[in-house]
């Protein structure tokens, strides 16, 4: 794992379009994207800047079991808010939020993204470590699947809702070994509340308690936090 600490976000943002950028130059045409209030500045960079997506296609991470596609919190809604209205793509999947039958759904997303190999993926990481929404515990040979949120991660998640009650306890999620099939993994980590948990990775712990120790065993992984030793 690369790492690389910037004092300023704007420094931070700036280096991750970067690499984003330059991973386009060398061909990757597949890009596994992320959501979270993280990745905001980002695709507000990217949107502002001259890459041009419209010959690539995109996958993200995963989606919310219950909202529907133009509820304002899916993640459907984010990546066109943030994204996809601004920097068009050839196509864009997300996981159906709404399916009849969420573990089918799950399956039917996991097949799309073994034909469509990803060749550069974006994470964020959550306070206990999740990546995607791979809680602590999953294993790492999981593929794309249901998962019932953590109440710690719906807390987390609920400064984006009316109320915690309001989160929705489920989403689709690609698994651990689904995201660590892309040939190359930028992960963004900011803020104070990712300190520890950024920490533990660091120090190259690898156990399925804390889901991003996997990226350790990952050939070609970058990490980009404004967090100071
Ligand atoms: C969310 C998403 C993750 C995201 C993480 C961190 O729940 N499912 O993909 O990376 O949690 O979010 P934030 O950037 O808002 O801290």
């Amino acid at each position: 794992m690369k790492l690389e600490r910037y004092s300023s976000r704007k420094d931070l943002y700036a280096r991750a379009v970067d690499i984003i950028g330059n991973a386009k130059n060398y061909g990757a045409t597949t890009f596994g994207l992320a959501t979270g209030g993280t990745m905001e500045p980002l695709y507000s960079i990217i949107c502002e800047s001259n890459v041009d997506f419209s010959n690539c296609i995109s996958f993200n991470l995963d989606e919310y079991v219950g909202l529907s596609a133009n509820h304002e919190q899916s993640y459907t809604n984010y990546m066109d808010k943030y994204l996809f209205r601004h920097k068009p793509f050839k196509e864009t999947y997300l996981p159906n939020g709404l399916a009849d039958n969420p573990k089918e759904e799950a399956l039917r997303y996991e097949s799309l993204l073994q034909h469509n190999p990803i060749d550069f993926q974006l994470l964020g990481i959550g306070q206990n470590g999740h990546i995607g929404f791979n809680e602590p515990g999953t294993p790492f040979d999981s593929l794309t699947h249901l998962v019932t949120l953590e109440q710690s991660t719906r807390q987390a998640n609920a400064r984006f809702f009316d109320s915690i009650d309001e989160v929705p306890t489920q989403a689709i999620t690609m698994g651990i070994q689904s995201i660590m099939r892309a040939k190359c993994i930028l992960l963004i980590a900011v803020g104070e509340a990712k300190r520890d948990v950024l920490q533990r990775v660091l120090d190259s712990e690898y156990t399925e308690d804390i889901p991003a120790s996997v990226l350790t065993k990952h050939p070609n992984v970058m990490i980009l936090t404004d967090l100071q030793e």
